[in-house]
């Protein structure tokens, strides 16, 4: 039976441009996990969009003296583009300023108000004297109460990941003029949290495969006690709230709806494809499985928040995993002089390929722990890798075929080396799909390279350049074989490299979708024919990694 299954992937705020470590946290590995289900014949819907409202949206308008709809509209629109080029499948990449969204939203609020999860509360918030509004969120910043990092946001702390109020906050100052804001009563509405408390320590005390971190993190948090949290803020950007009276100049918190993004988006996808109700599938049936891409600092969101919300809507799937990934790094170069400086995804996409890049941060992935960029890493993942190792296997194989056999045929005798190699093919299928059906991209991605790396070593072992004099018949047997690992290795690439799983896929002569084949040892034609081959790869230049470097420090 196909497994149903959600790919949720962060939206994205758009105050910006994405780089390299946005993608490296959630989009990569999401789209390994995609593709490879899909492959196996799983349904598979992954969706994400902008998420267009909130205050990072809003300060960043209010810089630029424009409104926060075209801020969020410009960056949406490079965010999808990059996205895109970045062969990234989405079944859909929306964005939570459309309608479908807002009535989603607006659906879940009442439904919780009218369960008794939201209630409503004065308390005070942090009113600029200065400039005569509420500041909420990013608008200001002070010492966290838990850990004492300094630049704790009215939200959240990114140190140690706490969800934060801005009456927490030791010290605080409006980030938009550095005053310091006074307290001012305000009415909002909060989601009591805390009746959820028991609920969702047994729901994440038993999820022994999800990464550590996010388990202890998320159970710290509740072990302290869950609080009410209020989801409404007085701020003019962002959905309105579906009460009548008193709320006409506050908005829905952003954390509150964009999480309802991955439900809408499903919702809009549906309606899209023609199939309204298909969203169902995903949401409402048991079986169906979901996981959600992030970075470490959602964790909580994703793992409190949101399933919060959901259990008091009902019926509703939790997630079966939040796959939360650490930090990626630029280094490799004088941290203080790049500080603040990143590689922009639009950037790179102007002057290299994709692939290349989703391998080498696949390989380098910080699934645990933070890891490290740099254009030294990049250049020698595509040399040496890429370039001499899969790239040379294919090439070699199809080159030595192309020159010396109009039509090679199906062995009828094959020796124990041969029989390994094929072997080889059988667990390398296995440990890329256990792997990542664990959600290990790095491990599994290793396993792919191996089996390019065997495919080279039974070659060079083999010599059919020798054979090729001695035996012919001999050296069939081993291009043969050679070509199998090459229809072997075009599966197991094709979750991280799918453009060049398609390239070697026409190489071999096969004429239908790739997603037709599954998850095995693809059977090549028993007569095939090897046109001469182009190479998948092209080697960098050393120079790139100074190039690249001074572009970062100027
Ligand atoms: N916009 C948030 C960020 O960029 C993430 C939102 S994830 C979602 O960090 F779940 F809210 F969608
Ligand atoms: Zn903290």
């Amino acid at each position: 039976m196909p497994k149903k299954i959600l790919v949720a992937v962060a939206l994205p705020y758009v105050n910006g441009e994405p780089h390299l470590g946005h993608i490296a946290g959630m989009n990569v590995p999401a789209d390994i996990f995609a593709r490879y289900h899909r492959l196996r014949g799983n349904q598979v819907v992954m969706v994400s969009g902008s998420d267009m409202h909130g205050t990072p949206t809003a300060l960043k308008a209010m810089d630029e003296g424009v409104e926060p709809i075209e801020i969020a509209t410009k960056y949406h629109e490079i965010w999808k583009n990059s996205l895109e080029k970045m062969g990234f499948s989405y079944d859909l990449y929306t964005h939570t300023h459309t309608a479908t969204h807002k009535k989603t939203v607006h659906d879940i609020f009442l439904k919780l108000k009218q369960q008794d999860f939201l209630s409503e509360k004065t308390q005070k918030m942090p009113f600029s004297t200065t400039e005569k509004m509420f500041l909420s969120d990013r608008f200001v910043e002070g010492e966290c109460p838990f850990c004492s990092y300094k630049n704790a946001r009215g939200d959240q702390c990114d140190d140690c990941g706490r969800t934060l109020d801005p009456t927490d906050l030791i010290n605080i100052k409006s980030k938009r003029d550095g005053s310091t804001p006074k307290f001012k009563d305000t009415t909002h509405q909060f989601l009591n949290l805390s009746k959820f408390q028991d609920a969702l320590e047994e729901w994440i005390s038993d999820k022994n495969d999800w990464r550590p971190n996010v388990k202890n993190q998320s159970m710290g948090m509740i072990k302290e006690g869950l609080i009410d949290r209020a989801i409404t803020r007085d701020i003019e950007w962002g959905i309105s709230v579906p009460i009548k009276e008193g709320y006409e100049n506050k908005r829905i918190y952003v954390w509150f709806e964009a999480v309802i993004g991955y439900l809408s988006a499903t919702i809009e996808w549906a309606e899209i494809s023609g199939t309204p109700d298909l969203w169902k599938d995903f949401w409402l049936d048991e079986d169906a499985e979901s996981y959600y891409f992030q970075g470490k600092d959602n964790v909580p969101f994703h793992t409190i928040i949101w399933p919060a919300i959901l259990l008091g809507y009902g019926n509703l799937n939790l997630p079966t995993d939040v796959v939360a990934n650490e930090y990626l790094n630029l280094g490799g170069i004088d941290f203080s002089k790049s500080k603040g400086h990143a590689v922009w995804l639009s950037d790179y996409l102007s002057r290299y390929d994709p692939e290349p890049l989703r391998y080498y941060l696949a390989s380098i992935m910080p699934e645990t722990s933070d890891s490290e960029f740099t254009w030294a890493g990049y250049v020698s993942a595509n040399n040496n890798e890429l370039v001499a190792t899969l790239g040379n296997f294919v090439h070699r194989v199809l080159t030595m075929t192309n020159k010396n056999f109009e039509i090679l045929s199906k062995p009828s005798r094959f020796g124990k080396t041969d029989l390994q190699a094929l072997s080889d093919c059988d667990k390398a299928l296995e440990d890329v799909s256990q792997s990542i059906q664990d959600r290990k991209f790095r491990s599994a991605l290793q396993s792919a390279m191996k089996l390019a790396q065997s495919g080279n070593k039974y070659i060079d072992q083999k010599k059919p350049w020798f054979e090729l004099k001695s035996d012919k018949t001999k050296a069939a047997t081993t291009l043969w074989v050679g070509i199998n690992i090459i229809a072997t290795l075009r599966t197991v690439f094709y979750p991280f490299l799918p453009s060049t799983s398609k390239l070697i896929h026409e190489m071999l002569g096969f004429k239908e979708n790739t997603l037709h084949d599954g998850w095995e040892r693809k059977k090549i034609l028993d007569d095939i024919k090897i046109e001469s081959p182009s190479p998948l790869f092209k080697k960098l230049e050393d120079t790139v990694i100074e190039d690249e470097n001074n572009r970062l420090m100027n």
